[in-house]
């Protein structure tokens, strides 16, 4: 038996609490089946946070989410918390823990079920088999680059400004996370800025190049510019296995990947810190989707992409392959026998809730482990 390994949870707002609660029930198929213990509490974030305690992300929740081997997040945001001051919205918890613990590789994986081929707006033979990890760097960029702001100029327009900053250190370690997650896959990088407009792109360019010819020369790296990438990826995605990108590039490269598979409900991510002593390395898992107030308590949502993000913190954080993989066939099955959330529901297929895919996971999960 390996001891208890300590993960918060952290549900937050919209649907974050309805697939939160389909994670926990496979939490705790894993307590009752596998040897993996989990030591898991929850804490408050984004505008439930703010409700409860005047701010998205209380000290209490940092410091919990500090001391964890994990992080699992639902998700945060909601219309009745667009009109606060910028600095208490419930999106600034998500930039807090990602700056405060350095999480600043963001791995978001596009795989398309075969099941779902046929269910995203693109044409089931450009998408069959698709197999895609972008690695977007988390901390930096434009999203947390100095100067920023807003300033009324002296003939009372105003002027909006944010920052795109890069340094090598930066560059070269969310780099090396791509090319080393290449080598366990199929060997190609694929790197995207724009090198011919931003000098900050032509250093990420470089650097990256170096790190390679450095380090990983095994690796195959290309060099692609944004827009180029963003065209390339409902053109012919088969084309890519790693993508290495900025905060902004990835942020929107990573929601076109979502829509190959089908739907944003699909997508899990995790997103890492540097490997401190004993390999360990702070991380949080969050589904892609978003709060969906829309849809909040109705039982609509689909609960995959959290659960296939609790199956990313198995492998990446607690070393368990073997149960990710369990996590990530039964999920496959369930939707081989036809299980659809409203989200993925095409004519002729079952259309369940969020529950009763939370339940179906966990009884196929029982007959892959019977
Ligand atoms: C994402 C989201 C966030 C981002 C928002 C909610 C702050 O879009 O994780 O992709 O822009 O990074
Ligand atoms: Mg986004």
């Amino acid at each position: 038996m390996t001891s208890n390994r300590r993960v918060v949870l952290l549900a937050g707002d919209g649907i974050g609490p309805e697939v939160a609660g389909e994670a926990l029930r496979v939490v705790d198929w894993l307590d009752r089946r596998r040897s993996v213990g989990f030591d898991l509490s929850e804490a408050q974030v984004g505008g439930a946070a703010y409700d409860a305690t005047g701010h998205p992300l209380p000290d209490s929740t940092l410091e919990a989410a500090r001391a964890a081997d994990a992080v699992l997040l639902g998700a945060v945001g909601g219309p009745r918390w667009d009109s606060l001051d910028f600095s208490l919205r419930p999106e600034r918890a998500i930039l807090g823990l990602r700056k405060s613990l350095d999480l600043f590789a963001n791995l978001r994986p596009a795989k398309v079920f075969d099941a779902l081929s046929d269910a995203s707006s693109l044409k089931a033979d450009v998408l069959r088999g698709l197999d895609l990890m972008i690695i977007r760097e988390l901390t930096g960029g434009i999203y947390f680059g100095e100067p920023r702001g807003v300033e009324t100029l002296p003939d009372g327009t105003r002027r909006g400004v944010n920052t795109e900053v890069y340094t090598t250190p930066e560059i070269r370690r969310v780099g090396a996370v791509a090319f080393e997650l290449a080598r366990e896959r199929q060997g190609k990088v694929h790197s995207v800025e724009k090198a011919n407009v931003m000098e900050s792109g032509g250093l990420w360019r470089e650097e990256i190049q170096t790190l390679r010819d450095a380090d990983y020369a095994d690796v195959d790296l290309h060099h692609m510019y944004a827009d180029n990438c963003a065209m390339q990826l409902v053109r012919d995605p088969h084309q890519f296995d790693v993508v290495v990108t900025s905060n902004l590039f990835g942020d929107l490269l990573s929601d076109i990947s979502a829509q190959l598979t089908g739907s944003l409900g699909m997508l899990p991510s995790a997103s890492l810190g540097a490997p401190g002593p004993g390999g360990t390395r702070a991380a949080l898992y969050e589904p892609v989707h978003g709060s969906a107030p829309d849809i909040a308590g109705e039982g609509k949502a689909n609960p995959i992409a959290m659960v296939l993000s609790l199956a990313m913190l198995l492998r990446h954080s607690l070393d368990q392959d073997e149960d990710a993989e369990l996590i990530e066939q039964a999920v496959g099955n369930v939707l081989d026998r036809g299980l659809r959330t409203a989200d993925i529901l095409q004519p002729g297929f079952t259309a369940v809730s969020t529950e009763d895919m939370g339940r179906a996971i966990c009884a196929e999960l029982d007959r892959l482990a019977a």
